[in-house]
């Protein structure tokens, strides 16, 4: 099967069968969420929260991104790859943004960039898209904006939500993100716009759905959101399993004699 393209996953807009798309920050994991079937790979600056544990997203650069987009674009063989522009590309002139997006598709095999926001980052979609660089936007709760939005709150303003929705499909966006949005209004945006869209926390009408991979794994320590659903308890079985090392090791039953060399 040939990997995803841009326009193949834009082409299922308002398809029966939704689109999937999950995080993943490394060889290891995307390789085992793309041989589960999933439509798109995102490699989210949500990694700054999972991976670095730092308390938002503000501090992941580029260079990290790049880091862990280019084992993940190594690994994906199915499914599409897009790869979050982190704070503050999505704010930077067009000719700089371009340069950031054009070296992860230099660095990485992956094949598309996400940036937070519409009606404000229209122009820079544009340029990107003329560039040849796909965009996938996301709109709604946009996390590296926390401290301007005073926390990570549900959006209700349907007007906005809905402007930015359209200035970024107008602007050649092939999909976008709608997180943390009342599920009417997120339906309200997924029949406007023709390009698909991917709910986070925005409720069962949207065209797919994305979560952050170690939530759905059920690895997360402390807070978990609302919109989340754990599909295992890998946490658990983590912690069960160095538990358990650590006992045998003590007590000397590991290494064993099958563990050992004569
Ligand atoms: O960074 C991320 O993981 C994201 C998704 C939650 C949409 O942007
Ligand atoms: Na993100």
């Amino acid at each position: 099967m040939p990997q995803l393209t841009a326009p193949q996953f834009t082409a299922r807009k308002g398809a029966a069968e939704k689109l999937v798309v999950l995080t993943a920050y490394d060889y290891t994991m995307a390789r085992l969420v793309d041989a589960a079937g999933v439509d798109c790979v995102l490699v989210g600056d949500s990694l700054g929260m999972v991976v670095q544990g730092k308390g938002s997203t503000l501090a992941v650069t580029l260079d990290q991104m790049i880091y862990h987009a280019e084992m993940v674009g190594r690994a994906v063989e199915n499914a599409l790859t897009v790869v979050d522009l982190p704070f503050p590309i999505n704010h930077y002139d067009t000719g700089a943004a371009i340069d950031a997006a054009a070296r992860i598709l230099k660095e990485t095999r992956c094949q598309s960039v996400k940036l937070e926001g519409g009606e404000a980052q229209a122009d820079t979609i544009h340029a990107l898209v003329t560039a040849g660089i796909p965009v996938m936007a996301h709109v709604g709760l946009r996390p590296q904006s926390v401290h301007q939005l005073g926390g990570y709150k549900v959006q209700r303003d349907q007007d906005a939500l809905l402007a930015d929705a359209r200035a970024a499909s107008e602007a050649g966006a092939y999909g976008m993100v709608i997180e943390c949005v009342p599920s009417a209004i997120a339906k309200a945006i997924t029949d406007t716009v023709p390009i698909p869209t991917i709910g986070i926390g925005a409720g069962p009408d949207c065209d797919g759905q994305v979560l952050v991979v170690n939530d759905v794994l059920g690895m997360t320590a402390g807070y978990v959101p609302r919109f989340v659903k754990a599909y295992a308890h890998v946490g658990e079985a983590i912690q069960e399993a160095a538990t358990a090392f650590t006992a045998d090791v003590r007590s000397g039953k590991f290494p064993g004699p099958e563990q050992a060399f004569k």
